[in-house]
């Protein structure tokens, strides 16, 4: 099969972490017979420094018209102080928006080799780490009117928060249906005790389970499962929720399973091309220094593989080829562990050494 990947490399770590992915790629295509074509978009700081704008629409046309976007990640301390509407972020929101990728997938995994590197207790990992955050990514506060007024003296701030009916059917649909691809339970989390947004959730998510009698629903305040999910996260299989909710979450389970660096994502809306990247961000702490652990975006490319271009025995070659990689003690510096004699068991290597050790454990079966 051919397919048409539009690449955005960013900002920071951005292109050392999508280099080792396009490695991995371009052997899984001579391994099962598939070529990749790349296209470069620029997008982020880069675009900012390049056309003084973090997405020109040439740009976000480009993705459009492809099979699917890989992304690296955006921003930086150097794009820290132009005006909003020029961030670097504004590039990635301009993206989602345009792509129309409405559900956000971002899956919350322990891995077993990685067990001890998790903050939690021993006996919390041990019940089981294995939920599914799926996140609406083209609403609520993210797209609301923002602003900044001059009101009696001071500035008054003002963002706003609006879902539709629509906008909340649409996600819980998604909800619902990869709850019933696993264990068929569904949490639902809002702040429905404050938020008129938030009871029209509730209530739109309710009428759907009508639809979806298969799949158990709960509903959870927002501040509560924040919570939950460091005291008893064994408890969750799908957690469905609105933009900022999803954002603030998903951070927050990605560090109980080890590391955010191993966490990838997928963005989908109407068709299949999907937006595919890691949820971490730019990390311009560490660009350039060849540490940053390419993983997230290298599963990234195994879920592009899986649900825009229906390879899944592809995808199923790159998850198993980091499970081997892990099962022979490779880490990268953010998942070594911390005890001194699983240390011992352990080799430290870097970005690119990470792709290379990757790609040489990918088979066909
Ligand atoms: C994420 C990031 C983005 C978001 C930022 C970079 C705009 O934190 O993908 O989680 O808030 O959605
Ligand atoms: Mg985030």
């Amino acid at each position: 099969m051919k397919k048409n990947i539009a690449v955005i490399r960013g900002d920071g770590i951005g292109p050392e972490i999508v280099n080792q992915a396009i490695k991995v790629l371009d052997k899984v295509g001579e391994i099962f017979g598939h070529t990749f074509n790349y296209t470069d978009v620029d997008m982020g700081g880069c675009a900012i420094d390049k056309y003084g704008d973090p997405l020109p629409q040439d740009m976000l046309d480009k993705c459009v018209a492809s099979d699917s976007v890989l992304l690296g990640a955006v921003g930086g301390d150097k794009w820290n102080n132009v005006p909003g509407h020029m961030r670097p972020e504004k590039g990635l929101l301009r993206l989602r928006a345009g792509m129309g990728v409405y559900s956000n997938n971002r899956p919350a995994k322990i891995w077993p080799q990685l067990a001890s590197a998790s903050p939690l207790k021993k006996s919390i990992v041990d019940a089981g780490i294995d939920f599914i955050i799926v996140r609406e990514l083209i609403g609520g506060i993210y797209f609301g009117e923002h602003k900044t007024d001059d009101v009696d003296g001071q500035k008054q701030a003002t963002d706003i928060l609006t879902y539709s009916e629509s906008e909340i059917e649409r996600i819980g649909r998604i909800g619902f249906e990869t709850a019933q691809k696993r264990g068929k339970k569904l949490c639902s989390v809002e702040k429905s005790n404050v938020l008129d947004s938030s009871r029209l959730w509730k209530k739109v998510m309710h009428h759907l389970a009508q639809e979806y009698p298969d799949v158990t629903l709960t509903d959870m305040l927002v501040d509560n499962c924040a919570m939950q999910i460091v005291k008893n996260p064994s408890q969750f299989d799908v957690i469905v929720t609105e933009n900022m909710f999803g954002d603030i979450l998903s951070d927050e389970a990605s560090m109980i399973t080890g590391s955010i660096g191993m966490i990838p994502s997928s963005s989908l809306g109407k068709t299949s091309c999907g937006l595919y990247e890691p949820i971490h961000g730019s990390a311009p702490d560490i660009a350039g220094q060849d540490v940053a652990n390419p993983i997230g975006t290298i599963l990234s490319v195994a879920m592009m593989l899986r649900y825009s271009f229906d390879m899944p025995a592809e995808a199923d070659s790159i998850e198993r080829a980091v499970s081997k990689l892990l099962d022979d003690g490779y880490r990268t510096a953010d998942i070594m562990p911390s005890d001194e004699q699983e240390v011992k068991k352990c080799v430290k290597i870097g970005c690119s050494q990470c792709g290379q050790l990757i790609l040489q454990r990918l088979t066909k079966g």
